[in-house]
């Protein structure tokens, strides 16, 4: 077969590509809330039948939270096992969406067409290129290129709690794959294809601070009474030191600098530090002072208070001196660094923090490493050229600073190296109002796994 009959294949089907999508984007699958929890299964279903029209043997897979999707197909090597997850973050805040979240649609904008609705990008555009450049290929030549396993999660954005007994349990079923493809990262820029060799850990944990049994009236009580949002307030501020480096003890424990050749790779991109922050009407790095923005998303940890609560937040105006508040942090994690001792050093430091008569209580949100794939598999260079070949500009081997859990877990539980590849952009909006996928990202993102399957196949 010639690899163009596929291209062109692919090009003649993107309108209803896009269709496909669209039915899959209405599907509010938001696995951090139990409202949508029908909604969950629905996208699994969904994507059991997609698959199943393909001829995939594909089949929903109960678990304790929200079910896995895993499909069989073909025979042959390489076996590969592509991974994608099918849940979304929650939309709010609402009002900040130009449209229903879950009423996708195709814009114009100055930088071409976009498929806009919560999830086009992360990650359900995304896994779609992968199945959509699988049917093109059915559909020109009949037979799959390989063995496939396909395995599409439901709880990767609440912290993939089902994952790792499922893996261990169904490990003999997802048998032993050359090789995970994972669709859920981006291109370097709009114009370099890139495969992500990096990835940040990540540990969650929720800090309340207990002060009075009851919230009090801040005339009556105030000045006597320990206010727990100053407590709060305090260990948060007691996170950075004023280099913007992290003060939990023992916290830099397994952090090292990237190797020689890594950073002339990634200095070679020639990332505009200065453009990357004025998308987003900032201009001012507010990391670790000396060193790179690079180096701050892709390559070095993070503390961020990701909310906080406590006292009145309504409208208007209440004097009170509330009883409790609490906060949700999160830490990315690089090169060696353990969760489990920064959230025990973590919780020692805020303990002997606390002053007379307040109590905490921590909540653990998920803990887990950083991940660093070994490109040693010749199926990196073959993927790379492959990438090459679609678009503008050569592949990129780069970082980034997201967190995809289920990459350390294949390696651990299966011994499975993994090739991230993904089409997204910085200004797609992931976990935002307003998300979208560009429709180029979409177009291009099947032409190149056509590419990529047919150079790792022949
Ligand atoms: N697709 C993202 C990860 C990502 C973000 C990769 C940006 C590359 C660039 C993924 O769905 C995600 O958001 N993961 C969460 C993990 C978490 C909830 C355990 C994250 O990184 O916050
Ligand atoms: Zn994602």
């Amino acid at each position: 077969m010639s690899l163009d009959t596929l291209l062109n294949r692919i090009d003649d089907d993107l309108p209803e590509a896009l269709e496909r999508l669209m039915a899959l984007l209405r599907i509010p699958s938001i696995s951090t809330d139990p409202e949508y929890k029908k909604d969950c299964l629905d996208a699994a279903e969904w994507l059991v039948a997609d698959l199943s029209s393909l001829g995939v043997d594909a089949e929903v897979r109960p678990t304790t939270g929200h079910p896995m999707v895993v499909g069989h197909v073909g025979e042959g090597s390489p076996h590969l096992l592509f991974y994608g997850h099918y849940d979304v973050q929650p939309v709010d805040p609402l009002d900040l969406w130009d449209r229903d979240p879950f009423d996708p649609e195709i814009q114009d904008t100055p930088n071409g067409k976009v498929i806009r609705g919560r999830g086009s990008a992360d990650d359900k555009g995304q896994l779609m290129t992968f199945v959509e450049a699988c049917r093109a290929w059915k559909a020109v030549i009949g037979k799959w290129p390989c063995k496939i396993t396909f395995l599409f999660e439901g709880e990767e954005e609440s912290g993939s709690p089902s994952l790792v007994p499922f893996l261990e349990a169904n490990a003999e079923e997802l048998g032993q794959p050359d090789l995970a493809l994972i669709c859920d990262t981006g291109l370097f820029d709009r114009d370099t294809p890139a495969i992500t060799t990096m990835l940040r850990g990540l540990l969650g944990e929720e800090v309340t601070i207990t002060g009075p049994e009851m919230d009090l009236h801040s005339g009556m009580y105030g000045g006597a009474a320990m206010n727990p949002i100053r407590v709060l307030s305090r260990i948060i501020a007691s996170l950075h030191d004023d280099d913007g480096r992290i003060t939990v003890p023992g916290f830099y424990d397994g952090v090292s600098e990237i190797p020689a050749e890594i950073m002339d790779q990634w200095t070679a991109l020639g990332f505009d530090d200065k453009a990357f922050l004025a998308d987003v009407d900032l201009h001012t790095p507010a990391g670790e002072s000396g060193r790179s923005v690079l180096e701050m998303v892709w390559s070095r940890p993070t503390c961020e208070t990701n909310g906080i609560t406590g006292g009145y937040t309504g409208e208007g105006f209440k004097t009170v001196l509330p009883s409790k508040a609490s906060a949700k942090i999160s830490f990315r994690l690089v090169g060696s660094q353990d969760p489990l001792a920064i959230r025990e050093s973590f919780r020692k430091m805020v303990t002997e923090m606390l002053p007379p008569d307040c109590t905490v209580s921590f909540k653990d949100h998920g803990a887990g490493p950083a991940s660093v794939m070994s490109t040693e598999d010749p199926a990196f260079e073959i993927a790379r050229l492959a990438l090459t070949d679609e678009w503008p500009k050569p592949a990129a081997f780069i970082g980034s600073g997201g967190s995809i859990p289920i990459a350390g877990h294949f390696k651990e539980i299966l011994g499975l190296d993994s090739m991230l590849i993904g089409f997204g952009l910085d200004d797609d909006g992931l976990h935002s109002p307003n998300e979208k996928y560009d429709v180029r990202s979409f177009h291009k993102g099947i032409r190149s796994w056509a590419r990529i399957l047919d150079a790792l196949t022949s």
